[in-house]
């Protein structure tokens, strides 16, 4: 088991191993009152394959268990949902003493984040994430949100959780599209400042998920603790999102974050290479490695339709946008432009005209 504990405005750990999904209800008795109230928000994927373990294992512990089960996906981030969920908390009397448990991919932990931030002005939040995406990304860092028509994650808060416990032995059963997801952001901390990462994911990783899962978590961990509100270096974990953001909205959340991600890192590389700001040999390094774990390389819009969605992202600032451009192989930087610049940037990138 691997321990990683991050100090934000609350401190807690991030604890990695396999097996460990069934001492949940041990870990969380050191955390909150005993005989206290859990509930456990997962989706109707996870919940059937891990949701008897993790109840089973909260009950064993004293826990009464209330559950919320959602629709998987991206549509179960919405003012809806979470509705429904403040108002289960209130009826089944939930206090501060009492927790939220999320089970499930970033869609849950979102989800059950927000909710835990809002509710009661806040109650204690604690994350099992099941998908790779989520252990290395989302569950970190205390950004909680739901999405609105005008836009994903445009309504949220930070809002850490008192522990994060990520079981890889969970992944067995994740599809191979949303591991290739994961293996985006994972791919990103390389890109960001991570060259020892890279190499180790040149190699086999196969026997050693346990071991990328930490250092990712370490990176993000290293990252949110320097700059927690996303005033400066956190902005780096946004390579490839403003692209990514877009072409998700675009495809109508056919091509999932982690893909579009993908698509947008490569954007961001090739445009950099034209602004003869990046080593030249860099996108070549990153197609190899993005088409090796399953990733998209090619951008299916066009600039013009991408600047237009990209604009609406809560990353402007007045007629700016800030975005993250690859210098080196495992070094990126921030980079402000125009609005009115960014089909032109799309277009350096390679997105069609
Ligand atoms: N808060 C943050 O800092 C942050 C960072 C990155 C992404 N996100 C958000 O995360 C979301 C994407 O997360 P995601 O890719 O985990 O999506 P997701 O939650 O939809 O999970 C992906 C799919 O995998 C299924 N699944 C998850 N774990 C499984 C398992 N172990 N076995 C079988 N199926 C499993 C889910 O049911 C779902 O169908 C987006 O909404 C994105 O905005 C948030
Ligand atoms: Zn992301």
């Amino acid at each position: 088991m691997t321990t990683i504990t991050v100090k934000t405005s609350r401190t807690y750990d991030v604890v990695i191993g396999k097996g460990l999904l069934d001492s949940i209800g041990a870990r969380l008795s050191g955390l909150i009152p005993p005989k206290s109230a859990v509930f456990l928000v997962s989706d109707d994927h996870v919940y059937p394959l891990y949701g008897e373990t993790v109840c089973g294992a909260l009950e064993a512990a004293g826990f009464t268990v209330f559950t919320h089960i959602a629709p998987a996906g991206e549509r179960s981030k919405d003012a809806h949902r979470l509705t429904k969920l403040w108002l289960q908390l209130a009826d089944a009397g939930f206090t501060r003493s009492d927790c939220v448990v999320a089970l499930g991919g970033g869609v849950i932990g979102d989800l059950a984040g927000f909710a835990a931030a809002t509710y009661l002005r806040g109650i204690p939040y604690y994350q099992v994430p099941t998908s790779l995406l989520a252990m290395v990304d989302s569950s970190v860092g205390g950004k909680t949100a739901i999405n609105l028509a005008a836009g994903k994650n445009l309504c949220g808060a930070f809002w850490q959780p008192i522990e994060v416990l990520c079981d890889p032995a969970v992944l067995t059963t994740l599809p191979e599209d949303y591991l290739a997801d994961g293996m985006a952001e994972i791919l990103k901390y390389g890109y960001i400042g991570n060259p020892a990462l890279l190499e180790v994911l040149a190699g086999d990783i196969k026997n050693s998920m346990e071991d990328v899962i930490a250092r990712c978590v370490a990176h993000k961990r290293d990252i949110v603790e320097a700059d927690e509100r996303e005033s400066g270096i956190r902005r780096l974990l946004n390579l490839g999102h403003t692209a990514g953001h877009a072409i998700e909205k675009l495809s109508e959340h056919r091509i999932p974050h982690g893909h579009a991600v993908a698509i947008g890192m490569l954007l961001a590389a090739k445009a950099a290479v034209a602004l003869s700001l990046c080593d030249e040999s860099l996108p070549a390094h990153m197609e190899g490695l993005l088409t090796r774990y399953g990733l998209d390389t090619v951008c299916p819009y066009r600039a013009e339709e991408l600047a237009r969605y990209a604009l609406l992202d809560k990353k402007r600032t007045g007629n700016h946008i800030t975005l993250i451009l690859p210098t080196a192989i495992g070094k990126s930087v921030t980079y402000q432009i125009a609005a009115s610049a960014l089909t032109d940037f799309f277009l350096k990138g390679g997105a069609p005209a």
